[in-house]
């Protein structure tokens, strides 16, 4: 059974007048995916604050459209590397990735599931030219060869920073010449964190657009590190179609076409990750050309964003039920098949609420609702054993990274409890 007044009290204890802070100490800003999936856990108890999350994340999106991964809305000694490292010149500061692009999934949601129609029909009005613009962002500055798939400059904007997916794309990524003290061990186990080498890397590439003034045509040819992420493929996937319906639901048909087209490209396109023989959906690293061959569990999140055949569906569907077997607590986020699977350590085995909440809808649009309510209850053991942990131990169980997390409490309130 989730707590529900202590998941509230969870969002409560981590609001910070307006935005959600993920966690006290170890993540003190508001972070883009976090906040979506907070907003949702709000949205159980308090619709006007749920609105403002959003809101708030919206008034740090750039001129260009792009949603920033963080917002630093004051100064926190607690976090490296903060704004003056990232070095952008926005009026709130900010890091200059974005994240993966789950914010019109969950406006559409809170639209639906919303009792107060005025606010939310106030807040539709005001969200959807900013939701059109970070989209038309994405499609236009992450893939302007229109290829269908568009791509991603760092671990850390996948969300999924410390995946093996990206370990051998990243070891090309040359180390930052300069010393720097990360805060993140003062919080948290150092074997539930990366290492340093990518985080001397991971601060590369920081330098790296800082540098080259943020000039995305040049980051596009130049950046050591490209990758299609497949997370972000699914998910901007599903979110435009969201956004498709929210242009309906406003009365706003213009954007519609555009959006279809590129839905439609990339439904074409995305055949060129499939593995049969891996029954899911590779990453591609753009600078060798070739697909990343690690089973993660973004690799079968093209569910979620309805970009598989029925067919492909169902081999994901076998090897998603092999995979909820192959470990005591479930999904883990790599498959522990891989050489690199390390059941604590931060996206390299350890389980997610959220993107099981992904999966399951996923399954649940295939048509697949037993398998759906198998990973809800793997997800509900999770809580059950150590509470409301940013990610937790997938041999174990056992509560990892951040402690009363503010994902882990919103999904328990808008998914476990509903
Ligand atoms: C971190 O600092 O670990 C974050 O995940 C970066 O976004």
């Amino acid at each position: 059974m989730i707590d529900v007044s202590d998941a509230q009290q969870v969002l409560r204890d981590n609001d910070r007048d307006g935005h959600t802070v993920p966690t006290d100490g170890l993540y003190p800003f508001q972070w883009s995916w976090d906040s979506a999936i907070t907003a949702l856990g709000w949205l159980t108890f308090d619709e006007a604050r749920a609105w403002e999350e959003a809101h708030t994340m919206f008034r740090g999106q750039w001129d260009n459209g792009m949603l920033p991964h963080i917002l630093f809305h004051g100064d926190a000694e607690s976090y490296f590397p903060g704004p003056d490292v990232w070095g952008s010149n926005t009026s709130i500061p900010s890091s200059a990735v974005s994240q993966p692009p789950v914010w019109a999934t969950a406006v559409r949601y809170m639209y639906e599931h919303a009792q107060d129609r005025d606010l939310a029909e106030a807040a539709l009005k005001k969200l959807l030219p900013q939701h059109l613009a970070y989209h038309d962002w994405w499609y236009r500055e992450r893939d302007p060869a229109d290829t269908g798939l568009v791509c991603s400059y760092h671990p850390w904007e996948s969300g999924m920073d410390n995946s093996p997916a990206w370990d051998d794309a990243l070891a090309r990524v040359p180390e930052v010449d300069w010393d720097y003290q990360r805060r993140d061990l003062g919080h948290v186990d150092s074997d539930q964190r990366p290492h340093k080498p990518q985080y001397d890397r991971y601060l590369y590439l920081v330098d790296f657009y800082k540098k080259n003034g943020f000039d995305s045509e040049l980051i596009y040819r130049e950046c050591p590190y490209r990758v299609i992420d497949v997370g972000i493929v699914a998910i901007l996937q599903r979110a435009s179609k969201d956004l498709v319906e929210l242009c309906k639901l406003a009365g706003e048909e213009g954007p519609i076409a555009g959006l279809e087209a590129e839905i439609a490209r990339t439904q074409a396109a995305v055949d060129r990750l499939w593995s049969k023989e891996h029954r899911c959906y590779f990453n591609h690293d753009l600078v060798t050309g070739e697909h990343i061959e690690e089973i993660t569990t973004a690799t079968v999140l093209p569910l979620f964003g309805g970009l598989a055949t029925q067919s492909k569906a169902a081999y994901m569907v076998d090897l998603i039920e092999e995979w909820l077997d192959a470990t005591a607590f479930a999904l883990s986020s790599t498959h522990p098949s891989s050489e690199r699977f390390e059941s604590q350590r931060y996206w390299r085995g350890p389980v997610w609420l959220h993107i099981n909440w992904m999966i399951a809808e996923g399954l649940k649009d295939y048509g697949y609702e037993p398998l759906a309510e198998r990973v809800k209850q793997a997800t509900q053991k999770c809580v059950d054993e150590s509470g409301f942990y940013e990610y937790f131990d997938a041999l174990t169980g056992a509560g990892c990274g951040g402690g009363r997390f503010s994902w882990t409490a919103a999904v328990a309130l808008y998914w476990l409890s509903d």
